[in-house]
């Protein structure tokens, strides 16, 4: 992403917040894994998104108007001796010269200047509630200004979440954006039908998911997020990520798979059988959420609100659910009554960005939002059938889900992760090689 696009950012949204305000935005924490090790480092994606500043231990000010510069970061020094260990620092010169900065300091001054920088304006936007620690010390500095008001100093009154403009600036994908969303889109595809092509009777499900680590890595990607590679009845777990189980023979296998690239997350799920063949029973399944699918995507289209499209898949399932033996009909009642939820107990999608489970409003003064050109969503219908005595033995442990990554458009929508396989004889023809 070019540094101009942060700038851009930045300043739509100084516009919106006015100038008598100013935005604190920290890094993301370190993860600990386990004692000394620490996760794969990944930056906070509101600070991401406004300076593209990857380093940990930073913190972001944006201060409309200010005269010695509206973007302010305080960061890491550098020190050589540590970043022999640790790794290159931008530095307070890199801040600058590298990432655009108008203005950086030390990290470790922030308590002396941030109190500065706050005074004299009335509104404070930050992330709150999403890192206890730095919430209290946004508190402590502005109780700092408070203190010297008595000495004619003007503290804020107001705290506004940053949330409420930046969020809704992150649901509009910019040209940039979906250039990052479409390489993601494309190296995760790929990687899919790496796996479809790979897969066999007796391989562990990890060895498939390695498929995508491989793809992933190749192209300096990583996955998006856990990445679930469920054979027969662990298809049935949502979020089983333990991928430690071995690939039966008749079984189906649900994979969850995408990768984040250049800090955007591709999210597709495929089903298909292990040994290349769907079953009839697999078969009449995977057709109802195929079916749930398309009457899903053929309603991803601006002027249709967000619950529309999973409106439109629930009604086929849970007819689908009826047809099978799996609910007494009529379809309607069971939708009225939700014991569909017992097979299909999540939603159609969600909003997809540089969080997989990205920011925005689903409803707007307490309706659903309409969808407009510029969101990015999943729509991601399922069934799971886990054994249990009042189901058909035939539709035992089958869990199917079928997830592609949507961009709606001025006429439509643009199906990101199309080209995969998706109809049962596609994907039977793909696997034959
Ligand atoms: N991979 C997470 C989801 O589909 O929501
Ligand atoms: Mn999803
Ligand atoms: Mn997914």
């Amino acid at each position: 992403m070019d540094t101009q696009e942060y700038a851009r950012r930045r300043r739509a949204l100084m516009r919106m917040m006015g100038e008598d305000a100013i935005a604190i935005l920290p890094a993301a924490p370190h993860a600990v894994r386990n004692r000394d090790v620490e996760y794969p480092y990944r930056q906070d994606s509101d600070l991401l998104y406004l300076t593209g500043f990857p380093e940990p231990e930073a913190v972001a000010v944006l201060v409309p108007g200010r005269d010695h510069g509206e973007f302010v970061l305080f960061t890491r020094e550098r020190d050589p001796e540590r970043e022999v260990w640790n790794g290159r620092r931008a530095g307070i010169d890199g801040a600058i010269e590298r990432w655009g900065t108008d203005d950086a300091f030390p990290i470790g001054d922030i308590d002396d200047i941030l109190p500065g920088l706050i005074e004299g304006r009335s509104r404070v936007f930050c992330t709150m509630g999403r890192y206890a620690d730095f919430d209290r010390r946004v508190m402590q500095w502005v109780n700092d200004v408070r203190g010297r008001a008595r000495s004619g100093g003007h503290a804020p009154n107001e705290f506004i979440a940053l949330d409420y403009f930046l969020h809704d600036m992150r649901l509009f994908k910019s040209r940039d954006e979906l250039r990052a969303m479409r390489r993601a889109a494309k190296i995760s595809m790929t990687a899919h039908e790496r796996a479809l092509k790979t897969c066999r009777p007796g391989l562990p499900e990890y060895a498939l998911e390695a498929e995508f680590w491989h793809e992933f890595r190749r192209n300096g990607a990583e996955p998006a997020y856990g990445l679930i590679v469920g054979g027969g009845r662990n298809a049935c777990v949502l979020h089983y990520v333990e991928n430690a189980d071995t690939l039966r023979d008749g079984d189906l296998v649900l994979i969850d798979a995408g990768c984040e690239s250049d800090g955007y997350a591709a999210d597709i799920t495929r089903t298909f059988p292990v040994n290349g063949r769907f079953t009839d029973a697999q078969r009449a399944v995977y057709d109802i959420v195929l079916e749930a699918q398309r009457a899903a995507l053929a309603r991803c289209e601006p002027g249709r609100h967000w619950n529309q499209p999973h409106e439109a898949a629930l009604r086929v399932l849970t007819q689908g659910m009826v047809d099978l033996g799996l609910l007494a009909g009529p379809a309607d009642a069971r939708i009225e009554d939700e014991s569909y939820k017992r097979f299909f107990m999540h939603r159609t999608g969600h909003w997809l960005g540089m969080d997989v489970h990205d920011v925005g409003d689903y409803k707007v003064d307490g309706d659903w939002r309409e969808l407009e050109p510029g969101m990015c969503l999943t729509i991601e219908p399922g069934l799971y059938i886990p054994a249990a005595d009042d189901v058909p033995v035939h539709l035992h442990d089958i869990g199917v889900r079928i997830e592609d990554d949507l961009l709606i458009t001025k006429d439509g929508s643009e199906n990101l992760t199309d080209g995969l396989p998706k109809a049962a004889d596609d994907i039977e023809a793909m696997m034959r090689g």
